[in-house]
């Protein structure tokens, strides 16, 4: 596994200082999975038809396509600064950046944005293309939104479902390689149904359920516990909404793990109710695990 070949982690940027701080955290992911860096900028204006070149009579240096390879070619003197041992490609790849970043997820490691770029509008929580590419990625995707601390636990939202089961592997790995503690969250506010046609009961037993969650949420660890019994594990069940739970849990943490969908998803459905809320809201860097199998110590 320390071969730096396989598939490359990837990261897309705009020219936009928060691509910055993706390309930083993509090359600590490259480095810790031993994999390349594959640095892509999507070009649209090819598709415009507009002039690319530099203006008649303009520095040669002008023009769109300098811009855009200039963009390329700082992303990876960055990514050089944080990790000069892994292997960098820089591209430049003509197309709107949601299908190009969407094309270069199905063979990624794991594809890594900002929460914003360029264009947008003052207060806007996440830009379109990280709206896009967080729902439809093959891969799993960690959106960055400001500079990422190295301190503080990585959390991981659990709630028995699949998928948080595999993104609680996914957080077992990330704590191992940053040397984090790690916390799993558990929130349930009611007793509810788990498969359709699931019928509670009017009056129950608060304490029995309580129980229930909390059998979950060491059901959940337990496994991954045993491969990584150098990661220190906090449980926390917490009484409450799950988004808001996890959105308080990411002020103090260095990253915040979830299932793209969970235990309540309506089949089809992309982003469950959660994962959207914390996708907007967070404080730290979220990754978002799409499917099983992603994590490399079984
Ligand atoms: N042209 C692009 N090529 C590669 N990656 C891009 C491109 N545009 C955006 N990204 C990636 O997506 C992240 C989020 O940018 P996004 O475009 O979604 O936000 P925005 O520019 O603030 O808003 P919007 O473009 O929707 O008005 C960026 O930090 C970058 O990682
Ligand atoms: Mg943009």
């Amino acid at each position: 596994m320390a071969s730096n070949t396989g598939a490359p982690v990837v990261v897309g940027v705009d020219g936009s200082e928060i691509a910055l701080h993706a390309v930083r955290a993509a090359a600590r992911e490259a480095a810790y999975r031993h994999r390349p860096l594959r640095i892509v900028h999507a070009f649209i204006w090819p598709l415009m038809g507009v002039p690319l070149g530099p203006a008649p009579g303009a520095p040669a240096e002008g023009g769109l396509r300098n811009q855009a390879e200039r963009c390329v070619t700082e992303a990876v003197a960055e990514a050089g600064k944080v990790a000069p041992e892994v292997p960098v490609t820089g591209v430049v790849v003509d197309g709107a950046a949601t299908a190009v970043l969407l094309a270069e997820a199905r063979d990624a490691a794991l594809i890594v944005l900002g929460n914003r770029g360029l264009g947008g509008f003052a207060g806007l929580l996440l830009g379109s293309v990280a709206v896009q590419v967080s729902a439809h990625a093959d891969s799993p995707v960690l959106v960055v939104r400001d500079e990422s601390r190295a301190d503080g636990p990585v959390v991981v939202g659990v709630d028995g479902s699949e998928l948080s089961r595999e993104a609680v592997g996914f957080a077992f790995e990330q704590a191992a390689w940053r040397g984090a503690e790690l916390v799993a969250v558990h929130a349930w506010l009611y007793p509810t149904p788990v498969g359709p046609g699931d019928i509670l009961p009017l009056v129950y037993d608060l304490d029995a359920f309580r129980e229930e969650e909390e059998r979950t949420l060491a059901e959940s660890v337990a496994g991954w516990s045993e491969r990584y019994p150098e990661v220190t594990v906090r449980r926390r069940l917490v009484r409450g909404s799950p988004a808001r739970a996890l959105v308080e849990e990411s002020r103090n943490a260095q990253l915040v793990v979830l299932g793209a969908r969970g235990r309540g998803a309506l089949g089809g459905l992309l982003l469950g109710s959660v994962s959207h809320a914390v996708l907007h809201h967070a404080h730290s860097p979220l990754a978002i695990v799409r499917k099983v199998g992603t994590v490399t110590r079984s």
